[in-house]
């Protein structure tokens, strides 16, 4: 695996699988990521947020009513608590037992196999930045497991990504967004030498593709989940795309 950053890595767009591969497997499960390593995606993308003892997990919603047999926040549950709950039965019951990991484990588990791109949550964010911030945790994680080089840190929050800019040994991290790129964007991922802009597909045009690319940032829309999105993306120019089912969109890329 090269660098993340390394540009022989863009010849043809990405195939980023979302929440592990989430069409066909429980989202943001072992089984999830395993899988969509093995239908040949490109990255993986996680949600990570802390758990009461302060671990960081991978889960996306704030509570576990959705994902999981267990009820409340994540944040009032200890490690311990979070790995006694069965978070594959409520997709199918075939996936009885799946549990909902560690970030630990899913990066023990891929390695580096895959690159990695984990979302922190805006809800783990803490602005008084104490010595165990999810973010510090994150790229000490990748830094100890040797990591640092093939993961992707991204956020809606752009607080995680001033805090990480600043840190000597640090991964690449990418800007998450809901809204068209304005002036100020730009110049804000320039500031902080952001590589990837996550937009929602459904706010992209051309010029907003060109005008990141111009200012050296990589595009990755999410959550492009249609054939006929996945070409429109193809044909915008974008860097990868991320996806529900890695595999469906693996075809339809290699088909344009
Ligand atoms: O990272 C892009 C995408 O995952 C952000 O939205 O809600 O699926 O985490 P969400
Ligand atoms: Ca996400």
């Amino acid at each position: 695996m090269i660098n993340i950053r390394s540009n022989d890595n863009f010849k043809s767009p990405w195939i980023v699988g979302h929440r592990g591969y989430c069409a066909r497997f429980p989202e943001n499960t072992l089984i999830a990521f395993e899988a969509a390593a093995s239908a040949g995606a490109t990255m993986i993308e996680l949600d990570a947020m802390l758990s009461r003892d302060r671990r960081v997990v991978v889960i996306h919603d704030t509570n576990l009513d959705r994902t999981s047999n267990g009820r409340g926040n994540v944040a009032d549950k200890t490690l311990q608590e979070l790995k006694r709950l069965d978070a594959g039965s409520w997709f199918d019951t075939q996936f009885a037992g799946q549990q909902i990991p560690a970030l630990s484990e899913v990066l023990d588990l891929l390695g580096r196999r895959i690159y990695i791109n984990i979302e922190l949550k805006s809800n783990a964010y803490e602005s008084h930045h104490p010595a165990d911030a999810i973010e510090r945790q994150v790229v000490e994680m990748l830094r100890q497991k040797n990591l640092l080089d093939v993961s992707l840190v991204s956020s809606f929050e752009v607080n995680f990504l001033e805090q990480i800019a600043a840190m000597e040994h640090r991964p690449a991290i990418a800007f998450i967004s809901e809204k068209p790129a304005d002036p100020n964007t730009i110049r804000m991922c320039r500031r902080l030498n952001v590589f990837s802009w996550h937009p929602d597909y459904r706010i992209i045009s051309q010029s907003q593709v060109q005008k990141m690319q111009d200012a050296g940032l990589k595009v990755f829309p999410y959550t492009v989940n249609t054939r006929a999105d996945g070409v429109k993306m193809s044909g915008l120019g974008v860097d990868g795309i991320i996806t529900d089912d890695p595999e469906l969109a693996g075809r339809w890329i290699n088909a344009v």
